[in-house]
């Protein structure tokens, strides 16, 4: 059998870790042969492609990003995309296709396995937003860099007086907020599923600082203030149709600055959350999806994505992944509240 692979939405710390864990055992237990699609849906779509065989993927493990490529293309959003996908997967002799990818890229391998195409998902993102799954690599490596960064800010928050207000990741779900926020010991996590109230946001400030400490919120990018308090940024889109964000973490800190008076400045983390070497969990989580994956060729369950449950990897219908997105529920919310002010 042909196996083909593609990576594509954001790039994820892990990602290597899938494609070399379904190369060496596809290799040696089943005698598949591979074959890599360049840079997401535009490899199918485009016949970019490479070498991918056991030479690739040897001392891939702990690398950081992806040896094929990643891109946000849409194949639904071209003309005769799909048409185009079909006709390069057969004039290559690709009999399956693992698609490694978020909400988009497994949303598109969604439609395709409807239309016939032998598709697997693995989901990855750093936003672990993805229904279905407990957990998806690159989050925890994206939460410890931004532990790490906190941890950081807190020293050099104190030693001046200052709020520090840290900016991370998640579009839509805070769950690098509220996790990176818990573990680093934020006194304030803005994130998107709870409006803020700015109002609120600068009481806490203040009170922290009445106990003699420097205040850090953590706020993630898609972080919206409740309807009538204040403005958001409005940015470009993508062809998934996301906007481009960033800027709420400045917007923030200029507003506790002008409301309280307290020197406030903006830490965006930004793509570092995203790079370099994946953490010990991910590694093993990527690895197990990797192999999983590959059994699920092996057995033609097409369709499925795997995902984690406990510490089982399960095949789900892809849909079940990619359906709805998996947001912070109030509950936890209210866990960390206890932390704030
Ligand atoms: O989807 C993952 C993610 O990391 C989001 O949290 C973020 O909004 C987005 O990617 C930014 O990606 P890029 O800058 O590559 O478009």
């Amino acid at each position: 059998m042909r196996v083909g692979v593609l990576t594509g939405g954001g790039d994820c710390p892990g990602l290597n870790a899938v494609i070399r864990a379904l190369v060496r055992k596809g290799t040696r237990d089943y005698g598949f042969e591979f074959l890599g699609f360049r840079d997401g849906w535009r490899g199918p779509l485009d016949n970019i492609t490479m070498q991918l065989g056991i030479p690739q993927v040897r001392g891939i493990l702990p690398r950081g990003g992806t040896i094929l490529g990643s891109s946000r293309t849409n194949p639904f959003k071209i003309d005769d995309g799909v048409e185009k996908i079909s006709k390069n997967l057969q004039a290559n002799g690709v009999d399956a296709l693992i698609a490694i990818g978020g909400e988009d890229t497994l949303g598109v391998a969604t439609k395709l396995a409807d239309l016939g195409v032998h598709v697997i998902g693995v989901p990855k993102t750093i936003d672990n937003d993805l229904s279905a799954t407990d957990f998806t690599f690159g989050f925890d490596t994206a939460v410890n860099v931004a532990m790490e960064a906190i941890d950081r800010l807190h020293t050099t928050a104190e030693s001046h007086h200052r709020v520090v207000v840290v900016e991370v990741m998640g579009r839509h779900a805070g769950w690098i907020a509220l996790h990176a926020g818990l573990s680093g010991g934020a006194n304030i996590i803005l994130i998107p599923e709870q409006p803020f109230d700015i109002a609120k946001v600068c009481e806490l400030v203040e009170s922290r600082f009445r106990t003699n400490y420097s205040p850090i919120v953590v706020v993630a990018e898609g972080a919206v203030p409740a309807e009538g308090t204040t403005t958001i940024i409005e940015g470009e889109t993508d062809a998934f149709g996301h906007v481009r964000l960033g800027g709420i973490g400045d917007r923030v800190a200029a507003e506790i600055e002008s409301r309280t008076g307290q020197e406030s400045r903006a830490v965006v983390l930004g793509h570092t959350q995203r790079g370099g070497t994946p953490t010990a969990f991910d590694r093993w989580l990527a690895t197990r999806f990797g192999l999983h994956a590959i059994e699920a060729v092996h057995d033609e369950d097409f369709g499925t994505m795997m995902a984690l449950r406990g510490t089982d990897i399960v095949r789900v219908p892809l849909v079940e992944g990619t359906g709805e997105l998996k947001l912070v529920t109030p509950e936890l919310y209210a866990e960390a509240e206890v932390f704030f002010g």
